[in-house]
């Protein structure tokens, strides 16, 4: 409540300010010249368009540029601040000119930024560029997204600096290397998306301080570690988990998720992920989406029926060949799973696909009778040719 109170009244302070400046009581808001120059060195450094100057004298009000945005400085009615600076293909194209570097050193001239958002920027450069730890200097920052700019190099961990940050998007660069223990610092953060680079595990335990996230997609990097419990199990708050595609192996654990009451989304697919399907899954009340195909997941789905059929489509368990649906799926929903009756298997003896791993014995279920059969078969041959050599 008193939060709320304290809003309301900076919103019609600022409000009045406004209308002092518009009265003529005081001079037009402007950039203090300090921000100004760093705002046309980074254009120079990033649209190389010498005109822009000229083009975009008072950036922040008559000469605007879309993507620059200015507020007023809470504490000076005669003072703007460059707040958010965004290059996209959306604000300009090209986004940035061919060879465009990361200047994080023009870039601390705005120490003011709140969103730092370069999508696309160096996707077209010549050469490399890499995150610098001069990064951690802008802390005024909530949004950083650098997505879809060929950076590689490591994240720095001064990155561990933006205690401010909501939301951090480096997805789709070729970033490389164990993520930095000091992201586990970035306390208010509630969207990580590092998927699509060349990250590997394991995960910094540190990431299940992250109390606030609520969105965390991994996805398409070689983490290549068994399915990070202890570390995602933690984050409450979590409602999208991505971690398709990330080199995952062993089975995924039984209560692994069972503390992630607000999860909606999982995403598990493309992985070497072995055993059962924990049937604890089915327990999360809100998970609408259960991606788990492409991994060597066997035995009996034992999800309950109500689960399946809420889901639909949204699960998906394709392309794990040792997966069977025993009786109390099948019909509509068993269906909708495109797995095979476990009966099927049992029956079908030696060629199913069971056979061939002594995981489906351990699981139980289905493929431990085509595994019984199977090693019945090889004994036989085994036996048949003792006495053959006799
Ligand atoms: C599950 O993942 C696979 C492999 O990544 C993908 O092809 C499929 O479309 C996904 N299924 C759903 C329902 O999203």
């Amino acid at each position: 409540m008193a939060s709320c109170r304290r809003l309301s009244f900076s919103l019609s302070l600022v409000l009045l300010l406004h209308l002092r400046a518009a009265a003529g009581d005081s001079p037009a808001p402007d950039l203090p010249r300090s921000e100004l120059a760093a705002i046309f060195r980074v254009m120079a450094d990033l649209l190389g368009d010498p005109s822009w100057p000229q083009l975009h004298p008072r950036p922040c009000t008559d000469t605007p540029w879309p993507g620059l945005q200015c507020e007023l400085s809470p504490d000076d009615a005669r003072v703007l601040r460059a707040t958010r600076l965004h290059f996209g293909p959306d604000v300009s194209t090209p986004p940035c000119k061919p060879g465009a570097r990361l200047d994080t050193d023009a870039l601390r001239g705005l120490p003011h930024l709140k969103t730092l958002s370069l999508f696309a920027c160096f996707a077209t450069g010549n050469g490399h560029t890499d995150i610098h730890e001069e990064i951690g200097g802008m802390a005024s920052l909530t949004i950083l997204d650098l997505s879809w700019n060929n950076l590689d190099g490591g994240v720095p961990a001064a990155v561990g600096k933006l205690r401010r940050l909501q939301k951090l998007d480096l997805s789709y660069n070729h970033l490389a290397g164990v993520l930095p223990p000091e992201l586990g610092s970035l306390q208010d953060l509630v969207f990580l998306d590092l998927s699509h680079n060349r990250f590997t595990g394991p995960l910094p335990g540190s990431l299940s301080c992250l109390s606030k996230l609520q969105y965390l997609l991994l996805q398409d990097n070689p983490l290549g570690t068994a399915v990070p419990a202890a570390v995602v199990g933690a984050l409450r708050r979590l409602q999208v988990l991505g971690l398709s595609g990330c080199g995952l192996t062993g089975p995924i654990p039984r209560g692994a998720f069972a503390a992630l009451a607000s999860l909606t989304a999982l995403s598990l697919d493309r992985n070497r992920l072995d055993g059962p399907i924990p049937a604890t899954l089915a327990a999360l009340p809100h998970l609408g989406q259960l991606n788990l195909s492409q991994n060597r997941l066997a035995g009996e789905i034992a999800l309950p029926g109500e689960f399946v059929a809420r889901l639909g489509r949204r699960l998906d368990v394709r392309g794990n060949d040792e997966l069977c649906v025993g009786r109390g799926l099948q019909g509509r929903s068993g269906y909708l799973l495109g797995a095979p009756p476990c009966a099927d298997r049992r029956s079908g003896g030696d060629g199913s696909p069971a056979e061939r791993s002594g995981a489906a014995a351990v699981d139980g279920g289905g493929g431990r009778w085509g595994y019984r059969y199977g090693s019945v078969g090889v004994w036989h041959v085994f036996v048949l040719s003792l006495v053959f050599q006799l």
